[in-house]
Protein backbone atom coordinates (compact mmCIF):
# COMPACT_ATOMS: atom_id res chain seq x y z
CA UNK A 1 0.00 0.00 0.00
CA UNK A 2 2.85 2.43 -0.27
CA UNK A 3 5.39 1.83 -2.38
CA UNK A 4 4.35 4.81 -4.30
CA UNK A 5 3.24 6.89 -1.29
CA UNK A 6 3.76 10.64 -1.76
CA UNK A 7 4.90 9.81 -5.42
CA UNK A 8 2.86 12.09 -8.26
CA UNK A 9 2.39 10.20 -11.62
CA UNK A 10 0.95 11.64 -14.70
CA UNK A 11 -0.38 8.32 -16.72
CA UNK A 12 -1.90 8.70 -20.68
CA UNK A 13 -3.92 6.39 -22.34
CA UNK A 14 -5.32 5.42 -19.04
CA UNK A 15 -9.24 5.46 -20.17
CA UNK A 16 -9.31 1.84 -21.77
CA UNK A 17 -10.80 -1.07 -19.84
CA UNK A 18 -9.15 -3.44 -20.53
CA UNK A 19 -5.94 -1.41 -21.10
CA UNK A 20 -2.63 -1.03 -19.65
CA UNK A 21 -2.95 2.26 -18.75
CA UNK A 22 -5.99 1.64 -16.73
CA UNK A 23 -4.19 -1.42 -15.03
CA UNK A 24 -1.45 0.83 -14.13
CA UNK A 25 -3.39 3.37 -12.43
CA UNK A 26 -5.11 0.92 -10.19
CA UNK A 27 -1.72 -0.36 -9.23
CA UNK A 28 -0.74 2.64 -8.56
CA UNK A 29 -3.64 3.70 -6.56
CA UNK A 30 -3.06 0.74 -4.84
CA UNK A 31 0.39 1.56 -3.58
CA UNK A 32 -0.91 5.07 -2.44
CA UNK A 33 -0.12 7.52 -5.68
CA UNK A 34 -1.75 10.42 -6.31
CA UNK A 35 -2.69 10.15 -9.85
CA UNK A 36 -3.25 12.81 -12.65
CA UNK A 37 -4.78 10.56 -15.85
CA UNK A 38 -5.64 11.25 -19.51
CA UNK A 39 -7.34 10.38 -22.28
CA UNK A 40 -8.91 11.22 -25.58
CA UNK A 41 -12.21 9.27 -24.49
CA UNK A 42 -13.35 11.19 -21.74
CA UNK A 43 -16.32 8.84 -21.22
CA UNK A 44 -14.11 5.97 -20.51
CA UNK A 45 -11.43 8.20 -17.87
CA UNK A 46 -14.69 8.93 -16.20
CA UNK A 47 -15.99 5.63 -15.40
CA UNK A 48 -11.93 4.79 -14.53
CA UNK A 49 -11.65 8.28 -12.08
CA UNK A 50 -14.86 6.95 -10.43
CA UNK A 51 -13.58 3.85 -9.58
CA UNK A 52 -10.05 4.88 -8.42
CA UNK A 53 -11.79 7.52 -6.12
CA UNK A 54 -14.21 4.78 -5.08
CA UNK A 55 -10.83 2.91 -3.73
CA UNK A 56 -9.78 6.28 -1.53
CA UNK A 57 -7.25 7.48 -4.55
CA UNK A 58 -6.55 11.21 -5.32
CA UNK A 59 -7.30 11.37 -8.99
CA UNK A 60 -7.51 14.47 -11.07
CA UNK A 61 -8.47 13.45 -14.96
CA UNK A 62 -7.56 15.94 -18.06
CA UNK A 63 -8.90 15.57 -21.36
CA UNK A 64 -5.24 14.94 -23.36
CA UNK A 65 -4.29 14.72 -26.92
CA UNK A 66 -0.59 13.18 -26.73
CA UNK A 67 -0.05 14.47 -30.31
CA UNK A 68 -0.40 18.44 -29.00
CA UNK A 69 2.44 19.82 -27.42
CA UNK A 70 0.83 23.14 -25.74
CA UNK A 71 -1.63 20.56 -24.11
CA UNK A 72 1.20 18.51 -22.45
CA UNK A 73 2.34 21.74 -20.74
CA UNK A 74 -1.11 21.96 -18.88
CA UNK A 75 -1.04 18.68 -18.01
CA UNK A 76 2.18 18.87 -15.86
CA UNK A 77 1.14 22.21 -14.95
CA UNK A 78 -1.80 20.91 -13.28
CA UNK A 79 -0.32 18.13 -11.58
CA UNK A 80 1.79 20.50 -10.27
CA UNK A 81 -0.61 22.57 -9.07
CA UNK A 82 -2.88 20.00 -7.66
CA UNK A 83 -0.78 17.67 -5.78
CA UNK A 84 2.52 19.78 -5.89
CA UNK A 85 5.14 18.44 -7.47
CA UNK A 86 5.87 15.70 -10.59
CA UNK A 87 7.60 11.99 -9.45
CA UNK A 88 6.57 9.77 -12.18
CA UNK A 89 5.62 9.51 -16.11
CA UNK A 90 4.23 6.57 -17.70
CA UNK A 91 4.12 7.71 -21.32
CA UNK A 92 1.34 4.99 -22.40
CA UNK A 93 -1.19 6.25 -24.74
CA UNK A 94 -0.82 4.69 -28.24
CA UNK A 95 -2.27 3.30 -30.87
CA UNK A 96 -1.20 0.03 -32.87
CA UNK A 97 -1.92 0.58 -36.95
CA UNK A 98 -1.08 -3.04 -38.30
CA UNK A 99 -0.77 -3.85 -42.00
CA UNK A 100 1.44 -4.32 -44.71
CA UNK A 101 3.41 -0.97 -45.98
CA UNK A 102 1.65 -2.04 -49.59
CA UNK A 103 -1.49 -0.96 -47.74
CA UNK A 104 0.24 2.03 -45.23
CA UNK A 105 -0.47 5.25 -46.14
CA UNK A 106 1.30 8.38 -45.75
CA UNK A 107 -0.92 9.80 -43.60
CA UNK A 108 -1.12 6.54 -41.70
CA UNK A 109 2.22 6.91 -41.32
CA UNK A 110 2.36 10.03 -40.03
CA UNK A 111 -0.57 9.47 -37.44
CA UNK A 112 1.47 6.13 -36.46
CA UNK A 113 4.70 8.33 -35.85
CA UNK A 114 2.47 11.34 -33.97
CA UNK A 115 0.56 9.16 -31.54
CA UNK A 116 3.63 6.69 -30.52
CA UNK A 117 6.83 8.41 -30.59
CA UNK A 118 6.17 12.26 -31.16
CA UNK A 119 4.04 12.31 -28.08
CA UNK A 120 6.83 10.59 -25.57
CA UNK A 121 9.14 12.99 -27.15
CA UNK A 122 6.39 16.40 -26.40
CA UNK A 123 5.83 14.34 -22.82
CA UNK A 124 9.54 13.72 -21.76
CA UNK A 125 10.79 17.42 -22.77
CA UNK A 126 7.97 18.90 -20.67
CA UNK A 127 8.35 16.85 -17.72
CA UNK A 128 11.66 16.84 -16.74
CA UNK A 129 11.94 20.16 -15.51
CA UNK A 130 9.26 19.03 -13.15
CA UNK A 131 10.98 16.07 -12.30
CA UNK A 132 14.23 18.15 -11.72
CA UNK A 133 12.58 20.77 -9.02
CA UNK A 134 10.64 17.78 -7.43
CA UNK A 135 14.06 16.49 -6.53
CA UNK A 136 14.12 13.76 -9.67
CA UNK A 137 11.70 11.07 -10.66
CA UNK A 138 11.15 8.17 -13.24
CA UNK A 139 9.71 7.87 -16.62
CA UNK A 140 8.32 4.64 -17.96
CA UNK A 141 7.61 4.79 -21.68
CA UNK A 142 5.77 1.73 -23.36
CA UNK A 143 6.95 0.11 -26.42
CA UNK A 144 6.65 -3.25 -27.40
CA UNK A 145 8.36 -6.21 -28.22
CA UNK A 146 7.86 -5.23 -31.79
CA UNK A 147 11.00 -2.96 -30.87
CA UNK A 148 12.90 -6.03 -30.50
CA UNK A 149 11.71 -8.05 -33.60
CA UNK A 150 10.62 -7.77 -36.96
CA UNK A 151 7.02 -8.64 -37.83
CA UNK A 152 5.33 -8.88 -40.60
CA UNK A 153 2.68 -6.31 -40.92
CA UNK A 154 3.85 -4.39 -37.79
CA UNK A 155 6.84 -2.76 -39.06
CA UNK A 156 5.75 1.05 -39.40
CA UNK A 157 4.95 0.33 -35.18
CA UNK A 158 7.92 -0.90 -34.77
CA UNK A 159 10.10 2.23 -36.08
CA UNK A 160 7.81 4.28 -33.12
CA UNK A 161 8.38 1.30 -30.58
CA UNK A 162 12.14 0.89 -31.07
CA UNK A 163 12.63 4.93 -31.45
CA UNK A 164 10.80 4.88 -28.05
CA UNK A 165 13.77 2.50 -26.68
CA UNK A 166 16.38 4.40 -27.98
CA UNK A 167 15.11 7.30 -27.10
CA UNK A 168 14.62 6.40 -23.45
CA UNK A 169 18.07 5.52 -23.33
CA UNK A 170 19.30 8.92 -24.25
CA UNK A 171 16.84 10.58 -21.95
CA UNK A 172 18.09 8.33 -19.30
CA UNK A 173 22.14 9.14 -19.34
CA UNK A 174 21.06 12.99 -20.01
CA UNK A 175 19.48 13.12 -16.97
CA UNK A 176 20.97 10.82 -14.69
CA UNK A 177 22.37 13.76 -12.95
CA UNK A 178 19.09 15.06 -11.95
CA UNK A 179 17.95 11.99 -10.28
CA UNK A 180 15.81 11.36 -13.47
CA UNK A 181 15.61 7.82 -14.23
CA UNK A 182 14.05 6.58 -18.07
CA UNK A 183 13.14 2.97 -18.84
CA UNK A 184 11.30 1.75 -21.81
CA UNK A 185 8.63 -1.05 -21.06
CA UNK A 186 8.58 -3.91 -23.58
CA UNK A 187 4.96 -5.80 -23.71
CA UNK A 188 4.64 -9.02 -25.74
CA UNK A 189 0.65 -9.65 -26.97
CA UNK A 190 -1.41 -8.58 -23.86
CA UNK A 191 -5.27 -8.97 -23.85
CA UNK A 192 -6.52 -5.12 -23.65
CA UNK A 193 -9.05 -3.54 -26.14
CA UNK A 194 -5.76 -2.71 -28.30
CA UNK A 195 -6.65 -6.42 -29.90
CA UNK A 196 -10.10 -6.33 -30.49
CA UNK A 197 -9.63 -5.60 -34.09
CA UNK A 198 -7.37 -9.43 -34.63
CA UNK A 199 -10.21 -10.96 -31.94
CA UNK A 200 -12.85 -9.72 -34.26
CA UNK A 201 -11.49 -10.51 -37.39
CA UNK A 202 -10.28 -13.99 -36.41
CA UNK A 203 -11.15 -15.17 -33.39
CA UNK A 204 -9.92 -18.66 -34.09
CA UNK A 205 -6.42 -16.97 -35.07
CA UNK A 206 -6.44 -14.73 -32.37
CA UNK A 207 -7.00 -17.48 -29.86
CA UNK A 208 -3.55 -19.78 -31.84
CA UNK A 209 -1.86 -16.78 -31.25
CA UNK A 210 -1.91 -16.19 -27.80
CA UNK A 211 -1.57 -20.64 -27.39
CA UNK A 212 1.87 -20.00 -29.07
CA UNK A 213 3.06 -17.82 -26.47
CA UNK A 214 5.69 -20.13 -24.05
CA UNK A 215 3.51 -19.47 -21.00
CA UNK A 216 0.77 -20.61 -22.74
CA UNK A 217 -1.45 -17.63 -23.20
CA UNK A 218 -2.02 -13.79 -23.74
CA UNK A 219 -0.39 -11.36 -20.54
CA UNK A 220 -3.17 -9.99 -18.46
CA UNK A 221 -2.86 -5.86 -18.11
CA UNK A 222 -1.85 -6.27 -14.40
CA UNK A 223 1.25 -8.37 -15.25
CA UNK A 224 2.03 -5.59 -17.40
CA UNK A 225 1.13 -3.23 -15.05
CA UNK A 226 2.93 -4.95 -11.79
CA UNK A 227 6.52 -4.33 -14.27
CA UNK A 228 5.68 -0.54 -14.55
CA UNK A 229 5.26 -0.21 -10.66
CA UNK A 230 8.80 -1.45 -9.97
CA UNK A 231 9.96 0.94 -12.53
CA UNK A 232 8.04 4.16 -11.22
CA UNK A 233 8.64 2.68 -7.51
CA UNK A 234 12.16 3.48 -5.70
CA UNK A 235 12.99 0.10 -5.11
CA UNK A 236 14.47 0.63 -9.17
CA UNK A 237 16.17 3.09 -7.67
CA UNK A 238 19.50 1.58 -9.74
CA UNK A 239 17.27 1.25 -13.00
CA UNK A 240 17.58 3.01 -15.66
CA UNK A 241 18.62 3.56 -19.37
CA UNK A 242 17.59 -0.41 -19.95
CA UNK A 243 14.24 -2.17 -20.84
CA UNK A 244 12.28 -4.73 -19.83
CA UNK A 245 10.41 -7.14 -21.58
CA UNK A 246 7.08 -8.66 -20.23
CA UNK A 247 5.94 -11.20 -22.80
CA UNK A 248 5.59 -14.70 -21.23
CA UNK A 249 8.84 -15.63 -22.75
CA UNK A 250 7.49 -14.70 -26.31
CA UNK A 251 11.25 -12.76 -27.07
CA UNK A 252 13.25 -16.29 -26.01
CA UNK A 253 12.09 -18.05 -28.63
N1 LIG B 1 -1.78 -4.71 -25.48
C1 LIG B 1 -0.69 -5.13 -26.07
O1 LIG B 1 -0.58 -6.30 -26.52
C2 LIG B 1 0.49 -4.20 -26.23
C3 LIG B 1 1.71 -4.76 -26.60
C4 LIG B 1 2.82 -3.94 -26.74
C5 LIG B 1 2.71 -2.59 -26.51
N2 LIG B 1 1.51 -2.06 -26.16
C6 LIG B 1 1.46 -0.61 -25.94
O2 LIG B 1 0.88 -0.33 -24.69
C7 LIG B 1 0.21 0.93 -24.72
C8 LIG B 1 -1.21 0.75 -24.20
O3 LIG B 1 -1.87 -0.18 -25.02
P1 LIG B 1 -3.23 -0.89 -24.62
O4 LIG B 1 -3.08 -2.31 -24.97
O5 LIG B 1 -3.64 -0.50 -23.26
O6 LIG B 1 -4.19 -0.19 -25.71
P2 LIG B 1 -5.70 0.32 -25.61
O7 LIG B 1 -6.15 0.55 -26.99
O8 LIG B 1 -6.49 -0.60 -24.74
O9 LIG B 1 -5.55 1.72 -24.84
C9 LIG B 1 -4.88 2.80 -25.44
C10 LIG B 1 -5.41 4.10 -24.83
O10 LIG B 1 -4.73 5.19 -25.46
C11 LIG B 1 -5.68 6.20 -25.77
N3 LIG B 1 -5.21 7.02 -26.87
C12 LIG B 1 -5.14 6.68 -28.19
N4 LIG B 1 -4.70 7.72 -28.91
C13 LIG B 1 -4.50 8.74 -28.04
C14 LIG B 1 -4.06 10.10 -28.16
N5 LIG B 1 -3.75 10.62 -29.36
N6 LIG B 1 -3.96 10.85 -27.05
C15 LIG B 1 -4.30 10.35 -25.84
N7 LIG B 1 -4.73 9.09 -25.65
C16 LIG B 1 -4.84 8.31 -26.74
C17 LIG B 1 -6.95 5.43 -26.12
O11 LIG B 1 -8.11 6.25 -26.04
C18 LIG B 1 -6.91 4.31 -25.09
O12 LIG B 1 -7.56 4.69 -23.88
C19 LIG B 1 0.31 1.42 -26.16
O13 LIG B 1 1.39 2.32 -26.27
C20 LIG B 1 0.59 0.15 -26.94
O14 LIG B 1 1.27 0.41 -28.15
C21 LIG B 1 0.39 -2.84 -26.02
Amino acid sequence: MSRLLNKVAIITGAASNPGLGHAIAVRFAEEGAKLVLTDIDMVGLAAVEKELTAMGAEVLTMEQNVVDENRWQEVIDAAVERFGGLSVLVNNAGIALMRPISEYSTADYDLQMDVNIRSVFFGCKKAIPAMIASGGGSIVNMSSVAALRGIPGVSVYGIAKAGVQIFSKGIALEHAADGIRCNSLHPGLIDTNIQNDARRDNYDEFVKIGESVPWGRMGFPEEVANCVLFLASDEANYVTGTELVVDGGLMAK
